[in-house]
């Protein structure tokens, strides 16, 4: 069995923010959950929350439940995991994590548990370029470890050394409840310091392991915007690198931002600046053009959106065409060969096979039947200013442009409307419905003319 501990207290002034820096976002999910998920990919996982500041707001933002430990004053990283000693299970591994470092991959963690046993540790460790702020892994002549030091609190000789802790480790239960309530804070921050457990380690003769991440952005960790924002993008690599090995074409991978879950087909095309969230699900043959912005929504096999179309909570069968300008608002929902041009706004309203509103439209709260065809300017009055009424359309209608809907309505099979009409009452099966002031043209017309 696995303890997992996430450390989540810390304020993170550096982010110069109202939020707790833990519920910071990175491809639209807090940092904190990244880390849950990596730990949730164990088998048999606990999982342990350490929560300090904004701990109400950090609870809140959970989707899976840990048990969460309060850690009331921050006096180091020691006694952040000494607060959820007593929920451990003396048999278990002890994986501690940082919510705050939210790459780390459940490969990696798998690797780490995997490295431990009721003899040993496990240190994540990796060599940086410039290692300064970090602790080093100091090492003795035959390369076994026998200390971490802080960089506060190291000589200039341990400083050169490249070999970083990065804080992520995996220690039997038995030796943590051991080790942890002998820590000391006679160092250079005051603080009660987790890699000291290093020293004790050694000092028993406790084996101890450095496994290594696979990449470097996995133990970055976030302390203000602008790292965030660089591991935002690394988030972002990776999903489109898989996206392109499922056999997606990107215009640009660098170009293209997933803010939830988006699974594709073969043979999809996503142009630049495209913007998915929450679930989307996209199938064989898509194509996605540049601008358009997709939130929870389902599209069928070879449908096309073009530029700058915005859909939100809809579906689309196959074979649809939507945009350029086109906006699907929540419940719309496309059968297959449904067309919806520049313009047009579709909201809580069905639209049967075949159909199409080409143009300049609002479609609210409304049944479509088959092969349908709407034309320009069409206005639903769907609201009469304290409920809303729905607009309902047979199979083969025919609405002229600049028509006036006003809910509720029924315009049955096979109809036919006027352009320009004002629609109010319900039209039977094939007939031809008018609803506008007749012309009249007045002969030898002269126009007004000024004294
Ligand atoms: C820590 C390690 C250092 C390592 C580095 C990697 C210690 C003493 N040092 O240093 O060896 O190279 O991480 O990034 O552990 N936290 C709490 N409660 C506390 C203190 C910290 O929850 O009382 C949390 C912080 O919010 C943060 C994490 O633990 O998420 C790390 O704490 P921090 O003080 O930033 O440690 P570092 O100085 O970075
Ligand atoms: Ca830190």
């Amino acid at each position: 069995m696995i303890d997992v501990i996430i450390l989540a207290a810390g304020q993170g002034s550096r982010m110069r923010s109202t939020k707790p820096k833990v519920l910071h976002e990175i491809g639209g999910k807090p940092m904190v959950n990244h880390v849950v998920d990596a730990a949730l990919c164990l088998p048999d996982v606990s999982l342990h929350l350490v929560v300090g500041h904004g701990s109400e707001a950090v609870q809140a933002s959970l989707t899976t439940p840990c048990h969460i430990v309060e850690q009331k004053e921050q006096l180091g990283t020691a006694h952040a995991v000494l607060q959820a000693l007593p929920n451990l299970s003396p048999n278990a591994k002890v994986l501690i994590l940082y919510a705050d470092v939210p790459l780390i991959d459940a490969e990696t963690l798998q690797r780490m548990v995997n490295a431990v046993d009721s003899h040993c540790m496990a240190v994540l460790t990796t060599e940086l370029d410039d290692a300064t702020g970090y602790g080093r892994i100091v090492r003795s002549d035959m390369g076994a470890v026998t200390d971490i030091v802080e960089h506060k609190d190291a000589t200039q000789e341990q400083r050169d050394i490249a070999e970083i802790n990065t804080g992520i480790m995996c220690v039997p239960q038995a030796y943590l409840s051991r080790w942890l309530p002998r820590i000391e804070n006679n160092n250079a921050q005051h603080e009660y310091y987790l890699p000291d457990i290093i020293a004790m380690a050694v000092a028993e003769g406790v084996g101890i392991k450095t496994p290594q991440p696979k990449c470097f952005y996995e133990v970055e960790g976030v302390n203000n915007r602008q790292q965030l924002a660089f591991l935002e993008r690394k988030y972002q690599q990776q999903i489109s690198d898989r996206l392109m090995l499922e056999g997606v074409t990107l215009a640009d991978p660098a170009r293209i931002d997933i803010r939830g879950s988006l699974s594709v087909g073969q043979d999809v095309f996503i142009d630049i600046n495209a913007v998915f969230s929450g679930n989307v699900v996209i199938g064989d043959g898509v194509s996605i053009g540049p601008n358009c912005v997709i939130s929870d929504a389902t599209i069928g096999a070879a449908s096309e959106i073009y530029a700058n179309t915005v859909i939100e909570s809809a579906t689309l069968g196959q074979q649809c065409k939507v945009g350029p300008f086109a906006r699907l608002r929540p419940g719309a929902a496309l059968a297959n060969h449904v067309k919806v041009g520049n313009y047009v706004e579709v909201k809580n309203a069905s639209l049967a096979n075949g159909s199409k509103v080409n143009h300049l439209s609002y479609i609210g709260d409304a049944k479509i039947g088959n092969d349908t065809n709407v034309g320009a300017g069409t206005i639903t009055c769907n609201y009469d200013g304290a409920y809303k009424h729905k607009t309902v359309l047979g199979d083969n209608v025919f609405i002229g442009s600049n028509s006036t809907l006003v809910a509720p309505l029924d315009i049955a099979d096979g109809s036919f409307i006027g352009a320009g009409s004002t629609i109010t009452e319900a039209v039977p099966k094939e007939n031809l419905a008018i609803g506008r002031g007749r012309q009249k043209n007045i002969a030898g017309w002269k126009k007004p003319e000024k004294n």
